[in-house]
């Protein structure tokens, strides 16, 4: 069967939004971090599974930090695209902008990388189509995700050994 190909735009979201109300607040008034990774994850799936044309999971998520604090009223937009293809796993990447609309004022709140890996009906992963990189900002991100891989697949390893190892422990 001839793999297929598939461009970045033929999934990405541009400019998902999300108004701020007060039931997504955490005591401090602010965002809940909770929510931000939640909405990050949903849209990120919705890439994921429009590229590879079937159910996709999240695998894993890099790191997520904070800097600064998103308010009620605020306005989310979110942009998620692949970053580039592996074989039955693909690294999404999220950008998320917060919006002051009286402000007229945005600020960046947080970038995040997801895996997400293709399964098939009986659930087991399957080969995704590969992504064709076609400008400049695609080639980085491309090149970038590789490198993250590569540090991703040395820390599951060390959790692989460290959850077998305490798996002896119990037994
Ligand atoms: C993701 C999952 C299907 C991978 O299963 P697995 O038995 O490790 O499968 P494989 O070894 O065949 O790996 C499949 C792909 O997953 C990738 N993968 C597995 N674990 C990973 C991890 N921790 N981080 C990133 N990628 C991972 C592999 O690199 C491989 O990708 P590739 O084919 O592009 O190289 C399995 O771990 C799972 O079902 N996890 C739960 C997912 C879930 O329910 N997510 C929702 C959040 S609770």
């Amino acid at each position: 069967m001839h793999h297929k190909e598939k461009l970045s735009n033929e999934s990405a979201i541009e400019d998902h939004t999300y108004a701020v109300f007060p039931n997504d607040l955490n005591s401090h008034n602010t965002l809940f971090g909770g929510i931000l990774m939640g909405l990050c994850d949903r849209v990120a799936a919705v890439v994921a599974a429009r590229h590879a044309g079937c159910i996709c999971v999240t695998a894993c998520v890099d790191s997520m930090h904070f800097l600064e604090p998103v308010r009620k009223g605020d306005l989310l937009v979110i942009k998620a695209s692949v970053n580039r293809t592996f074989r039955t796993s693909m690294e999404i990447g999220v950008c998320v902008m917060a919006e002051d609309i009286k402000a007229e004022a945005h600020h960046h709140v947080v970038s995040a990388y997801f895996t997400f890996v293709a399964l098939n009906d009986h659930g087991v992963p399957q080969e995704v189509p590969t992504l064709i990189i076609e400008t400049q900002a695609q080639r980085r991100r491309y090149e970038e995700a590789a490198e993250r891989r590569e540090r991703r697949q040395k820390r599951a390893a060390q959790r692989r050994l460290r959850h077998e190892q305490h798996k002896l422990v119990d037994s």
